[in-house]
């Protein structure tokens, strides 16, 4: 059944941290897989988790960084994944589906914001190819080792979604990049993502969600000036950080280890979360907190996932022919 974009009244808010939203969680003989869980907000749910007792895989583009950050966490192995290139996808799923082993959870975490204009494999725009073509390929890849009954897809997102839907006449932007747009459509594909794997994936199962983290100054903001996080009011000269509005780690790895987790979401999916808790429609002109129309509209998540499948030659929901 569709699950209603609406708070649920979780309890949690925008200060609840991951260890909060894992209390009396017991992971013990579950399996996640955290992309970038060794950076920010990855690095705090790969901790939170294995906390809580799960195995922790970390598929990294940088593997022996990942390992300098995470090799003192029990229960976390690296791997290898660099999510802008599809064969290094391919043969991350093929290494964990060749260990027979199943995930209950899979957090597309891992992404980068904002950066100069990049092209990507076959000249696609980086933003989108990495946050959303990657791990749309990772994901369909590994269906088969998703647990069923119990698994949960989580697809990290942003309240960047509201600088973009999906520009269906240019999703490449051919004529002309913009890096906040292109952050903004990619985001809004991380939530369609969830909505259409949701649709796709409940009879057997698997539950999928989004979300925006919240604001954290973590490594994610590499490529932007100084002058222009400054002039945004995020930080001051010096570099410190000015919102007060601002998570910290781990409070903004809550969100994403809640959706993962939390016994609160029990037979829904499909819905964008933030705050610990569902997230409510707002319309397209109206400022957030919340979730815009076009990003968890099914037709346009229809659109998409057939899309990236054209784009990726993978689709583990392809009809048999
Ligand atoms: N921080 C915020 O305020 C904020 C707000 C809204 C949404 N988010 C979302 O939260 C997620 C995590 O962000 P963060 O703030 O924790 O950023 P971060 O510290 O920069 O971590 C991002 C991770 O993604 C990995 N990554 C980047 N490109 C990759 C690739 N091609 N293949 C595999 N891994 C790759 C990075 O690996 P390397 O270190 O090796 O590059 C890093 O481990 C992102 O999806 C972001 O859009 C963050």
């Amino acid at each position: 059944m569709t699950t209603p974009q609406h708070k649920i009244g979780s309890g949690f808010g925008a200060r609840s941290t991951a260890d909060d939203v894992l209390r009396g969680i017991d992971l013990s003989g579950k399996l996640a897989i955290v992309t970038g869980g060794y950076s920010g907000l990855g690095l705090e749910t790969t901790r939170a988790l294995a906390r809580a007792g799960a195995r922790v895989v970390v598929p990294a583009r940088r593997p022996e960084t990942a390992q300098d950050a995470v090799g003192g966490i029990d229960g976390v192995e690296v791997d290898e994944l660099d999510l802008a290139d599809l064969e290094s996808v391919q043969r991350f799923a093929e290494r964990f589906l060749a260990t027979g082993r199943s995930a209950e959870i899979v957090i597309a975490n891992a992404g980068i914001m904002a950066c100069p204009e990049t092209r990507v494999g076959p000249g696609w725009e980086a933003q989108f190819a990495t946050n959303h073509l990657g791990h749309y390929a990772l994901v369909n890849r590994l269906w088969p080792a998703i647990a069923r009954g119990q698994g949960r897809v989580v697809s990290v997102s942003s309240g960047g979604h509201r600088h973009s839907g999906i520009r269906w006449d240019d999703v490449q932007f051919e004529r002309g990049y913009d890096k906040w747009l292109a952050y903004g459509q990619a985001k809004t594909a991380n939530i369609l993502f969830a909505v259409r794997l949701d649709a796709l994936g409940r009879d057997a199962g698997v539950r999928a969600f989004s979300l925006h983290p919240g604001a954290i100054l973590t490594p994610l903001q590499r490529h932007l000036p100084r002058e222009e996080m400054v002039a945004a009011g995020w930080i001051d000269e010096a570099g410190n950080a000015l919102d007060p509005s601002f998570k910290t780690p781990e409070q903004g790895a809550a969100t994403q280890v809640w959706a993962a987790t939390s016994p609160q979401l029990a037979g829904m999916g499909g819905v964008y979360c933030e705050d610990c808790d569902i997230a409510e429609l707002i319309a397209d002109e109206q400022p957030g907190p919340g979730v815009r129309p076009y990003a968890v509209d099914p037709e346009e998540a229809a659109r998409l996932w057939q899309l990236s499948a054209d784009l990726t030659g993978v689709n583990a929901f392809a009809p048999l022919r």
